[in-house]
This record gives C-alpha cells, sequence and structure tokens, in this order.
C-alpha cells in the first residue's frame, strides 16, 4: 500500500529558515517545496496541490499577507500558517480574521512547529470530507423551529391543531427553548398571519409604564402625558398580541388582563372611553404558574384562562436527538451570516454537545455556535472555539476520570486525590464558606482548615479567623 506523502510549502525570504523548516519537515516525511518570496507562493498553490503552507510575513515582491490572501482565492481549505518576527497581536489577529490557519512567531520551537502542521493537516482532510451548504441556500425557512424528536413533533402537531383557532394560548418551559418562536409560527400559521405580531415584554418594562404600554393613554393621563397614545392591545387588533414573561406582571395589571380576556374590553389610562379588542393573545413564561397562584403572586383566575391552552416546550437535554439538526441549521445560519465557510462542527464538539445538559437550552446551543463560528480559523468548530463554560466541562471530565488512573494503584496516594477532589467541589457548594463545607464533608472546621493547608488550597493569611465565615 502506498502511504500518502504530505505536500507543504514553505515562503521565506531567509534561508537559514528554509533549510531549517526543509530538514525538519523532511525528516518528518513531508514533501517540500521552497520558495523565497509571496508571489512565487502564489504561482505554486497555482500549480500544485499543498496540504499546508508556511509563510512568512515579511517577504520581498509580495509580503505574506497579500499572498495568502491570492492563496484564499485559488483554495480556501489550504491551511496556511504564518511565520513571523513581529510578534504583534494586531497582525495575529488580522491573519485569523482572515482565515489563516495559526500564526508561530520566531524565533518558534520546532516541536511545537511539527504539531502544528500535523494538525492542520489533519483537519484539513477532515473537513474535506465534509459535505457543503453552499446550493443549499434556503434550506429552512426564517424563524423555522428545528426539531425532529417525537417531543418536538408533538409541539408541531398541537401548534397545527390550535392554530386557526382564536384561543389564548400559553406557551411554557425553560428560558431558551424557543417559547417566542412558537408563539410567532402560531401567528404565522393563523388567518391573522396579515396583521400585526405585537410582542411586549413584561419583566422589561417597569410597572408603572407596563400599563400605559399594553392599553395606551390619554393626554394628560399623567405627568409626562402630553399626548394621546395607542397601547400594543390597540395596535395588534386583527393580529396577535404575545405577552411575553407573563408570570412577572403585576396583580394590579394581573387584573386589567382578566378583563380584556373575558370581555375582550379595556380603558386607556386616563380615559373612560370603554375600547373593544379583536387582538388574539399569547402569552409565555418560565416561572412555575402554579407556586406563584399558591403564594399570592398570581390570579387564580387568571392562571385558568390562560391555561386553555397550553403548550409545553422541553427542555434541549430531554430531546438530544435534536442536537445535531439544530447544529446543522446554526452553523449554516451564521457562517451565512458573519460570511465564513464554516460547515460543521468536530466529532468531539458534538460529542461533547450530546452530554451537556444545557441549562440554557436552545439559546445556550446558538450562542455557542455563533460565537464559534466567528472565532474558528478552521471549516469547523473546534473544542477550542467553544465558550469557557463548556470547556470546563470537558476538563472536570478529565479530572473525574483522573480520580482512579489505571497506572497508578498506589492508595494513600488515590485516597489523597480523592479527598482533594472532595474537599474542592464541597467549597464549590458551599460558596467558598468553610462552616458550611466542614459540614458537607462531615468533619470539623479545624480538620477541613489543616486538610486546606495541606493541599496547599488555602491563600497565606486566610486561616487565622479572619475569614468570610467566622
Ligand atoms: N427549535 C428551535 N429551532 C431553531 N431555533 C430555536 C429553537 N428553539 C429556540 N431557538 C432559538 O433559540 C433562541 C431562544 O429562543 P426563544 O427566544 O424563543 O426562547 P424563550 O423560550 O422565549 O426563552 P426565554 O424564556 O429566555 O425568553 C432564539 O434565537 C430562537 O430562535
Ligand atoms: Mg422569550
Amino acid at each position: 500500500m502506498k502511504i500518502k506523502k504530505y505536500k507543504i510549502l514553505v515562503a521565506d525570504d531567509e534561508e537559514n529558515i528554509r533549510m531549517l523548516l526543509g530538514e525538519t519537515l523532511k525528516d518528518e516525511s513531508y514533501e517540500v517545496v521552497e520558495v523565497d518570496n509571496g508571489k512565487d507562493a502564489v504561482e505554486q498553490v497555482k500549480t500544485n496541490d499543498f496540504d499546508c503552507v508556511l509563510m512568512d510575513v515579511r517577504m520581498p515582491v509580495l509580503d505574506g499577507m497579500e499572498a495568502f490572501l491570492k492563496i484564499r482565492e485559488i483554495n480556501n481549505s489550504l491551511p496556511v500558517i504564518f511565520l513571523t518576527a513581529y510578534g504583534s497581536s494586531d497582525l495575529a489577529i488580522k491573519a485569523m480574521k482572515k482565515g489563516a490557519y495559526d500564526y508561530l512567531t520566531k524565533p518558534f520551537d520546532i516541536e511545537e512547529l511539527k504539531i502544528k502542521v500535523r494538525k492542520a493537516i489533519e483537519l484539513k482532510e477532515l473537513t474535506e470530507n465534509v459535505p457543503s451548504f453552499e446550493k443549499e441556500e434556503n434550506r429552512y425557512a426564517s424563524d423555522e423551529i428545528v426539531g425532529n424528536s417525537s417531543k418536538m413533533q408533538e409541539v408541531f402537531k398541537e401548534i397545527g391543531k390550535i392554530a386557526e383557532s382564536d384561543a389564548t394560548v400559553l406557551i411554557r418551559g425553560e428560558s431558551g427553548t424557543g417559547k417566542e418562536l412558537v408563539a410567532k409560527a402560531i401567528h404565522h400559521h393563523s388567518t391573522r398571519r396579515n396583521k400585526p405580531f405585537v410582542v411586549v415584554n413584561c419583566a422589561a418594562i417597569p410597572e408603572s409604564l407596563l400599563e400605559s404600554e399594553l392599553f395606551g393613554h390619554e393626554k394628560g393621563a399623567f405627568t409626562d402625558a402630553y399626548t394621546k397614545r395607542i397601547g400594543k392591545f390597540e395596535q395588534a387588533n386583527e393580529g396577535t398580541i404575545f405577552l411575553d414573561e407573563i408570570g412577572d406582571m403585576s396583580l394590579n395589571l394581573q387584573a386589567k388582563l382578566l378583563r380584556v380576556l373575558q370581555e375582550k374590553t379595556f380603558n386607556r389610562v386616563g380615559g373612560n372611553e370603554t375600547i373593544t379588542t379583536t387582538a388574539r393573545v399569547l402569552a409565555a413564561t418560565n416561572r412555575d404558574l402554579e407556586k406563584l397562584v399558591e403564594s399570592g403572586e398570581f390570579r387564580e383566575d387568571l392562571f385558568y384562562r390562560l391555561n386553555v391552552v397550553t403548550i409545553w416546550l422541553p427542555p434541549l437535554r430531554e430531546r438530544k436527538e435534536d442536537i445535531p439538526l439544530l447544529v446543522d441549521y446554526f452553523v449554516s445560519k451564521y457562517s451565512e451570516k458573519y460570511k465564513k465557510n464554516v460547515r460543521g462542527v468536530s466529532k468531539e464538539v458534538l460529542e461533547l454537545f450530546m452530554e451537556y445538559d444545557w441549562p440554557g437550552n436552545v439559546r445556550e446551543l446558538e450562542n455557542a455556535i455563533a460565537r464559534g463560528v466567528i472565532v474558528t480559523s478552521a471549516p469547523l468548530i473546534l473544542l477550542e472555539d467553544l465558550p469557557q463554560t463548556l470547556q470546563s466541562k470537558i476538563q472536570k471530565k478529565e479530572e473525574n476520570k483522573a480520580q482512579i488512573d489505571e497506572e497508578n494503584l498506589n492508595l494513600p496516594q488515590l485516597i489523597e486525590k480523592i479527598e482533594k477532589e472532595a474537599i474542592i467541589k464541597a467549597l464549590e457548594r458551599a460558596q467558598g464558606n468553610k462552616t458550611k463545607a466542614a459540614q458537607i464533608l462531615g468533619i470539623s472546621r479545624k480538620s477541613l482548615f489543616n486538610k486546606l493547608r495541606y493541599y496547599n488550597l488555602i491563600k497565606e493569611g486566610e486561616e487565622n479567623g479572619k475569614s468570610e465565615d467566622s
């Protein structure tokens, strides 16, 4: 069997560097082509198939950055690693922004260089087999609710069933599960689709303003009411009004809303005229309304009025089979939005996504991918492109794995490792409160301090009784 020999282009005007790189890479059994200026580098890429380019920034005839831009036009997936003596973050950022694979400052560490080259080639191989989203535009209509899981299919069916009616719908689910998206979908699939869809976020508007926001006010109704103003209920006439975060509405306004739902009428603030509305009401909340009813913060009669038709959105962790589809959807959306050529996520990233429990649900996933698309310099989103919260999840996993290391079965050492781990976890759970942490661990406070000192987990001077919980 013939083993594929990878081909590397080295572009540098310094002969010493070219020689050093050439020798090193040939020793690693790469095929190497050397040029001493940017123009020749571009010519080489036009006529040869390379797997990686190492490029100096300052070169005669055509400098590295310009050559790189030309190379990008010829071959969009060829990884380019910049070499430069001028270690400025500005240049690094500029290169990475334009899609360079990586960047090394001279004098560079040869071992590091070898690793970077190997990784660049691996990634190139990996991404060449990924299907492109090109020519698949409009795969998704805007605001589409993505989901193949049976739980989401149920949601779609329910939306279909109730969209055409004028019923008030309560949409419930954790933060970021897509409640607003569902509200839009209901409106869009109703006969009101060509009429206004008006959103009011009841938690974002101060209570004193919310009433006039919803119902409008007459001129002179309050100090700042210089003119008459139409409220959202009137704006939404014949259309749909979406009351988001309804659980945060004050009791006073709840009573007024109840009247709208029962009688379809309201008064503008400071007005006597009874106004009739034909707006359809959709409401959403991530709060536990039953509990709020119990504690008297939410009117029971309003709750029952709203609760006639309820759509529950399942948290993402209960429908993980939707994750790959959502990933595709968001990668394609943000790749287009930020004009990048990102085509997916690496296998490790997808594995992590499938394991993670997504407290922020789809919104958290969407944000992670939007960020990944922006920061990645590869056609794939890699582990290092993910936000810190997700990355620390991997670290924790690895730490846990390290607890019992097959290589080291020395019992006292293992026990110490586990003890230290337990102390750190207890401190986390007690939010740094040592007395509480000691209680959780079932040891005295004094003995906790001894252990903290032993494991170097305590700052100088923290132990002399001046800690937060003394
Ligand atoms: N099934 C889905 N398919 C595609 N995008 C989704 C889906 N679910 C949620 N999103 C996206 O995730 C983000 C959060 O959704 P949305 O604002 O509807 O959540 P929410 O339930 O209203 O959250 P909150 O309670 O925090 O207001 C939006 O950008 C939305 O487009
Ligand atoms: Mg919302």
